[in-house]
């Protein structure tokens, strides 16, 4: 049991296995926030929430004569609007009257085994044995809009998913201009938020900072969850660092418009707010008509960001992570793209299959360019009819072939887009997305398809179908290419035109869960020029997201960095890609890349025939230790040894496989110095008193005479490894840890 509940007091606790949450009823029926933080038991932490009379802060009805109480300095678990709360409020209306107001009060709760789900959305899933969940029913009395906020509780991942559902029972029509899926009021503390911004080729780079007085917002309205801000932060005290402090992740199971706004009150109170992005979204609700909310996690630690994402990261891997591939390990692939852009054939095509099936590859992934007229970015898209100019035969014996090779094959949709110059634009200029009367914004030359309605998406239904049918394709890229704007669709009335966004998504999602179904045993890859739909939400439907279109691996170690705070290594689609980069011109070694991209899904981005036999050597040897390594390295808890952002001399991670037998730590030099001192690197997640057996890999290579061969857990916790010296740029390390009675073989 996780949800408690005190009939008398009206008190809600919800506990997990190291924090505790705690609402309360308020005698005039506001529903309260006491507390969330370290697990505290289960007796009433009201007094933490002191009634004082605040100038300007003015009293509800119910108060009385009691100046004390006003909504505006009170906790609230869900706060209304236009009526006495000035901080962010979580709802927004236009009522039938014209105003804005929503005023709840809480009238019931129902407690139930197991999790609560959300129609047409991702949601975290699973067993009665999982999670316990709790709604509690709140209601304006006014206008009897209801709302109903839902808590599902996981307590073995310290970890709380919300949602709400608003139901329209005024009797008439009602606008929804804004349904947060969460709020989250902090009564005290020193608290800071650590962000992930970025942009195309640089996403999720984390910044920290302090909560200012006023007001600060996190968020996208470019359709999708956007390469600029992640639906991911972090509340944490001043003081927290990886292995110390209290935090709390929340997150958003959202791939579209979204925002995160915090506020800081007059009284130094901190508010959270997380949802749908207000800018643009206007619900039309009808009598009867109710609207559910995205979901969101909240998960807390006491003792700093490393528990906090490996737990995080465990929920991703076993609650939304779904299909064959939650657990199968992943195929080694080639993907075609920096090998040869738009510029191939089949020749060109089965000769990079070849040279990479000889090296130990096991899927070649053929990527944008394969259909329509599609030679360059500026056509084709929206015709998913394969071009026979380059592939003479089609994809049937190209996949044959590729079989053959003892290859399984995969392929790349952009199915949101179409190009003007299309068959599918000549034939339906209407399912693009555009105002009437206006010439719509360009993105990569394309245009977005309107995913609201169903036509377009039965149309795009029925075409993956024909070529997902015609070949035998196990894998499939699907890409989004541009942010969306010129928001209208042709099917929905004017006062419905704030839905498109929200209805978008939705119409993303349901075309993904059309096909999932269809084809369980495809491989999913998300992909939005990179990572600009990296989200909790995105992972329900695939299992793996292309994380960035830097594939330069020194900028992705920065990059991978960010991204590991709330995704789990195995969600993470990472290459090896030629050097120099073709993205920075960076060279980089060839272990080095390796290495890096081995903290991902792991694959090769390049053409395998043009590399010397040194290095084709160094591919085979990489995908035999990933194959070797894959559990410790997807299913391992993971360890975050350095900041890359502050150590501008090397950046360390280390993977510790669930029972502490196994462990393997990745070190890239990225600054070399002449005469250079010696540094220390401590180990993370072992068993003290247990024996390990150290290897140590520079270059690829084991280092032989080695002085230490055994040594503790302890020791290598707490005394640690001297960093291996490198020479030349970019180098990389790798230090192998096996526990004496583990039954894993190391590398000879
Ligand atoms: C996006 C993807 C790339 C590649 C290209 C193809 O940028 O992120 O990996 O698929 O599109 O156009």
């Amino acid at each position: 049991m996780a949800v408690y509940v005190n009939q008398i007091q009206q008190l809600f606790t919800l506990e997990t296995k190291n924090s505790t949450y705690q609402m309360g009823v308020h005698p005039t029926g506001v529903l309260l926030h006491y507390y969330y933080g370290r697990k505290t038991g289960r007796e009433s932490l009201d007094y933490l929430y002191e009634c004082y009379d605040v100038g300007f802060s003015g009293n509800p009805d119910e108060a009385g004569t009691d100046r004390t109480f006003s909504l505006d300095t009170a906790p609230q678990e869900y706060s209304g609007s236009c009526v006495g709360d000035y901080r962010l409020n979580s709802i927004g209306v236009r009522n039938a009257d014209g105003t804005g107001a929503v005023d709840l009060r809480f009238i019931s709760y129902e407690q139930s085994k197991g999790k609560y789900g959300r129609k047409g959305m991702p949601a975290v899933y699973g067993s009665e044995k999982d999670a316990d969940s709790l709604v509690l029913h709140l209601k304006d009395k006014a206008t009897c809009l209801a709302v109903d906020l839902w808590y599902s509780v996981w307590e073995d991942y310290d970890l709380i998913t919300r949602a709400v559902t608003v139901r329209n029972e005024t009797g008439r029509t009602l606008h929804l201009t804004k349904a947060a899926s969460m709020l989250l009021d902090i009564l005290y503390g020193d608290w800071e938020i650590l962000h992930f911004h970025g942009r195309h080729c640089m996403e999720r780079q984390p910044e920290r900072v302090v909560l200012p007085h006023g007001r600060m917002a996190f968020e996208s309205n470019r359709g999708t969850s956007s390469h600029q801000h992640n639906p991911f932060v972090v509340l944490c005290d001043r003081r927290t660092q990886e292995d110390f402090g209290e935090c709390i992740g929340v997150g958003l199971l959202y791939s579209g418009n979204f925002s995160i706004q915090t506020e800081k009150d007059q009284l130094n109170r901190i508010r959270l707010v997380a949802g749908i992005q207000e800018k643009d979204f206007d619900f039309v609700l009808e009598p009867g008509e109710e609207f559910e909310t995205p979901e969101a996690v909240m998960v807390y630690s006491g003792d700093g960001f490393t528990p906090m994402s490996q737990k995080l990261h465990r929920l991703v891997r076993e609650h939304i992570c779904r299909g064959k591939y939650k657990l199968a390990r992943r195929p080694v692939l080639i993907n075609n793209w920096e090998a040869t852009y738009f510029d191939f054939n089949e020749e060109k095509i089965l000769d990079i299959a070849k040279g990479a099936a000889e090296l130990g590859v096991e899927m070649l992934v053929l990527d944008d360019g394969w259909f329509g007229k599609r030679d360059a970015d500026n056509s084709g898209l929206g015709d998913w009819i394969v071009n026979t100019g380059k592939l003479k035969g089609g994809l049937k014996p190209l996949a044959e072939k590729i079989n053959a090779l003892g290859l399984k094959f995969g392929l790349w949709f952009e199915p949101e887009m179409v190009s003007e110059d299309s068959d599918l634009y000549r034939a339906h200029p209407d399912w693009a997305v555009q105002i009437p009367g206006r010439k719509p914004c360009r993105g990569r030359f394309q245009l977005v398809l309107d995913m609201t309605r169903k036509d377009v998406r039965d149309y795009l239904f029925d075409m993956m179908c024909a070529v997902l049918d015609e070949a035998n394709i196990e894998y499939v890229k699907w890409d989004m290419n541009r942010s969306v704007c010129d928001a209208y669709s042709a099917l929905l009335p004017p006062e419905r035109q704030g839905e498109f966004y929200h209805r978008y998504v939705l119409g993303v999602y349901e075309l993904y869960e059309r096909l999932i179904a269809r084809y369980p045993d495809i491989l999913w890859e998300g992909c939005s020029g990179g990572g600009g739909r990296f989200d909790l939400g995105q992972l329900y439907y695939t299992p793996q997201i292309w994380c960035s279109d830097d594939t330069d691996a020194i900028e992705r170690l920065k990059i991978q960095y960010g991204t590991s705070f709330a995704y789990p290594i195995s969600t993470v689609g990472s290459h090896v890609s030629a050097s120099p980069n073709h993205q920075t011109g960076r060279s980089t070694p060839f272990e080095t890349r390796g290495i890096v991209a081995m903290a991902g899904t792991f694959g090769y981005e390049l053409d395998l025939n043009l590399l010397s036999d040194e290095e084709k050597g160094r591919v085979t040897g990489q995908i035999e230790r990933f194959k070797k390594y894959y559990d410790v390295i997807h299913f391992g808890d993971y360890y975050r040894l350095t900041d890359p952002f502050e150590n501008e001399l090397f950046t360390a991670w280390e993977y510790v496989s669930r029972d502490k037998g196994e462990a393997l730590v990745h070190i890239v030099s990225t600054h070399v110095l002449a005469n250079t001192p010696q540094f220390g690197l401590r180990f993370k997640g072992l068993q003290e008193e247990a024996q390990y057996e150290v290897q140590v890999w520079t270059d690829g290579k084991i280092v032989k005479n080695q002085k230490a061969k055994v040594l503790s857990g302890a020791v290598l916790m707490h005394a640690g490894i001297v960093v291996p010296a490198v020479w030349g740029d970019y180098k990389c390390s790798e230090i192998y840890l096996k526990r004496r009675d583990c039954a894993c073989e190391p590398e000879k």
